[in-house]
């Protein structure tokens, strides 16, 4: 594999090809749960469009594209084929039940069985933490990470599904969530200060399918630090857990509480990212608060966008062993993300 691709603007097709089949065997989050009845909605999970569907008790997940003459599934609608539900294609009327078998085919002549050729491929599909996932390998090399606080009755969660996509791969927005150096300077007098530039000493390990990291800092005062007022900076730990290769949630906690962020990624494609975000606190947890948090989080999200979606290479940054670091420990980290995705064989050695 040649290196030189990953310091060009634009990956090599074999890059791209090898990013889009090394993220195949991962769960992605593509919808929310609650956008999701029995009316077909199309979504585009690493370059292949996919239809969604309920049918009955499952979600089903198929190619957007009929086995007859590749119209769009997803513009068709859900019907009845035998007491049983099933998708039916808006040009023909063929129509596709559970596991993608052809239950329909109105123009078969009488007496003739239909064929295992007109079936479509059928993709694994799940729901959890109010998103549904997909995986498009027959088999998923991890299962999806904890996320305990998403379930305890403690915390007040707040989501933000962004409709818009992100110009990135998911490898960047990962790594740039997982970034803590860059907070003084884009998010200064939120989640850091220019006067303390500084990274900590940060350790970093594995556990099961997660890259774990921690660290102690200070942050100014505000709606992420507990809630903290007043003028001195809070003490505060992160913990954060990356679940390879496209999950994320930061822990911090300070004297005044939990606050957590945790991302799932979506790679729409090599070049595009659909997040989804939820935020969850164990202070200050009145609803009628949410609206503040929201904005907060809104507001972050808007001052990393342009940074994220400026960075070239596209899916990682060039080889690091070859690369000075002047701020090793800030970095690390990433270092050991990158490493992992290679090993995944998510991105070529670089
Ligand atoms: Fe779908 Fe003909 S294209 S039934």
């Amino acid at each position: 594999m040649a290196r030189a691709h990953l310091t060009e603007d634009q990956p090599s097709e074999e890059a791209i090809a090898g990013f889009r089949a090394g993220m195949r065997p991962f769960w992605h989050p593509v919808l929310a749960g609650a956008d999701l009845s029995d009316k077909p909605v199309a979504v585009r999970l690493l370059g292949q469009r996919l239809v969604l569907a309920r049918m009955g008790a499952t979600v089903q997940v198929f190619p957007d594209t009929c086995s007859h003459f590749q119209a769009q599934l997803s513009l068709g609608k859900v019907v009845t084929v035998d007491g049983k539900p099933a998708l039916q294609c808006p040009y023909h009327g063929w129509a596709f039940g559970e596991g993608g078998r052809c239950a329909r085919i109105p123009q078969l002549p009488e007496g003739r069985k239909i064929p295992a050729a007109a079936d479509l491929t059928a993709y694994r599909a799940r729901e959890a933490y109010g998103l549904i996932w997909v995986c498009l390998a027959e088999q998923a090399t991890y299962d999806l990470p904890p996320f305990p606080e998403h379930d305890d009755p403690a915390f007040r969660k707040i989501r933000l599904n962004e409709a818009e996509e992100m110009r990135t791969s998911a490898t960047r927005m990962i790594m740039g969530t997982l970034d803590d150096t860059h907070f003084p300077w884009v998010h200064e007098g939120i989640l850091g200060s220019q006067d303390h530039p500084k990274p900590p000493e940060h350790e970093v390990w594995r556990e099961g399918s997660q890259l774990v990291l921690s660290y102690e800092t200070e942050q100014p005062p505000g709606l992420m630090t507990g809630g903290g007022a007043g003028a001195a900076p809070v003490k505060l730990r992160y913990t954060d857990y990356v679940g390879m290769p496209n999950v994320i949630r930061l822990v911090k906690d300070s004297p005044g509480g939990r606050y957590v962020i945790w991302l799932a990624t979506c790679p729409v494609d090599w070049n595009r990212t659909r997040n989804f975000w939820i935020f969850a606190r164990d202070y200050d947890t009145a609803p009628e608060r949410d609206a503040t948090y929201t904005e907060m989080a809104a507001h972050v999200r808007q001052q990393d966008k342009p940074i994220i979606e400026s960075q070239r290479p596209w899916l990682l940054p060039p080889f690091w062993s070859k690369v000075e670091l002047p701020i090793r420990p800030g970095d690390l980290p990433l270092i050991q993300y990158q490493k992992w995705l290679e090993k995944l064989g998510i991105v070529t050695a670089i």
